[in-house]
């Protein structure tokens, strides 16, 4: 979409995966869906690095409503969790210099059952706008079918343009139209857009999504760039579920398949490699490289997968190149990776410099027809830069 926002793919924080539908706040005050937890993620962000790292939105999801619309029509959220209302929370992390994603649904229910959209796209558009959210993220629970969602969501795009303010629009659309997406025209209208099922804090689910990116089954990875990004949910790096490598793995792939990056962890009480890792700036810029290109997968088998992505943003000359080399094999040990850049399709006489990207160890020079070689754990991922010397 290009409505200005997103020429890089977006960062933040997402309550979904980690938080869900918590709405007894009396139960479990400091875990509730409600502004105690936005405001003391929102402080964390800022205390501890992460705004300045690029992470900006702080979303809320599901359950922020109350079980009806107000006498006037619009969406409510619950006073008893939201106790100074949207308007003061959004005020609340725009003095932080973060921004505040709301949830709604274009069906009739939302996936928790709170009041949908469909019949209010018009008002809730301007409810939104007036409370100061920047970015909605519009699920598709309920909805009437294709045709139902290819006009939902290109109408609430329209009211959302209407309201003048800045609004980064998240689609659920093809997740809910699957094999019925037509990419070309979701990338017209959204920011984003979530092509795969829901996320959980296990390898297996993290897997599953790469695979299904790799497979690139209705060509949704060449409609990728700036203003616009394919969605495979969000980060469980620094939850209960996956190993360091695979915290490694889940983090180096959605920022070589340039995914937005919403981290859905306790921020409050994370491990110190977890947040280390969501930090590392080399990895970012590649993530955040001005070229927008999606990493596309070159090649899978005996247990190894290779992707690429093409760079040429502020960090990396034109010709330059990630390399992401994933172990899917869940037994044994280390796997040895071992190519010339020339099959890579890397031909610059002059050489490339070869830097891994994690920890920044300079690998050295290498013609095209050298040979590079690396060992990867198993679920485990290693990703070098390749850079053309002149
Ligand atoms: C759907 C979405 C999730 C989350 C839940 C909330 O399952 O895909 O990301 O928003 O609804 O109920």
């Amino acid at each position: 979409l290009n409505n200005g926002l997103a020429r890089t793919p977006p960062m933040g924080w997402m309550q979904w995966e980690r938080f869900r539908c918590e709405t007894n706040c009396t139960a479990d005050p400091d875990n509730c869906i409600g502004e105690n937890l936005f405001k003391q993620i929102a402080d964390v962000m800022v205390s501890d690095d992460y705004k300045d790292a690029g992470y900006q939105y702080v979303s809320i999801d599901d359950c922020w409503m109350l079980p009806e619309r107000g006498p006037d029509g619009r969406l409510t959220p619950d006073p008893a969790r939201f106790p100074n209302g949207m308007k003061a929370l959004a005020d609340y992390l725009h003095l932080k210099g973060l921004k505040l994603g709301i949830y709604a649904d274009m069906g009739l229910f939302t996936c928790k059952k709170y009041p949908g959209s469909k019949f209010y796209l018009e008002l809730d558009a301007d409810t939104f706008a007036s409370w100061g959210v920047d970015m909605l993220k519009l699920d598709c629970c309920e909805n009437g079918g294709i045709e139902d969602l290819n006009t939902g969501y290109q109408v609430m795009g329209l009211f959302l343009n209407l309201t003048q303010r800045p609004i980064l629009y998240s689609c659920s659309w093809p997740a809910c139209a699957g094999s019925k997406s037509n990419y070309k025209v979701i990338a017209q209208h959204c920011n984003m857009w979530r092509n795969y099922n829901d996320l959980r804090d296990d390898w297996g689910y993290v897997y599953a999504a790469i695979d299904f990116y790799g497979n690139n089954t209705a060509n949704f990875q060449q409609v990728a760039g700036p203003g616009g990004w394919n969605d495979p949910d969000q980060l469980v790096v620094g939850d209960f579920g996956l190993s360091y490598d695979q915290e490694k793995s889940q983090f180096g792939m959605w920022c070589m398949m340039a995914s937005p990056l919403f981290m859905s962890v306790d921020l409050r009480n994370i491990r110190p490699k977890s947040k280390e890792l969501l930090l590392n700036k080399k990895l970012l810029r590649i993530h955040q490289d001005e070229l927008g290109v999606q990493a596309y997968r070159t090649s899978k088998h005996d247990g190894l997968e290779v992707w690429l992505k093409p760079l040429h943003g502020q960090y990396f000359i034109n010709g330059s190149y990630a390399l992401a080399v994933l172990q899917y094999y869940n037994y044994g040990g280390p796997l040895k990776y071992s190519t010339t850049l020339m099959d890579l399709g890397l031909n610059n006489t002059q050489g490339y410099q070869v830097t891994e990207a994690f920890d920044g160890i300079n690998m050295g020079k290498f013609l095209p027809a050298d040979t590079l070689e690396f060992l990867v754990d198993p679920t485990g991922i290693y990703i070098v830069t390749i850079i053309p010397k002149f």
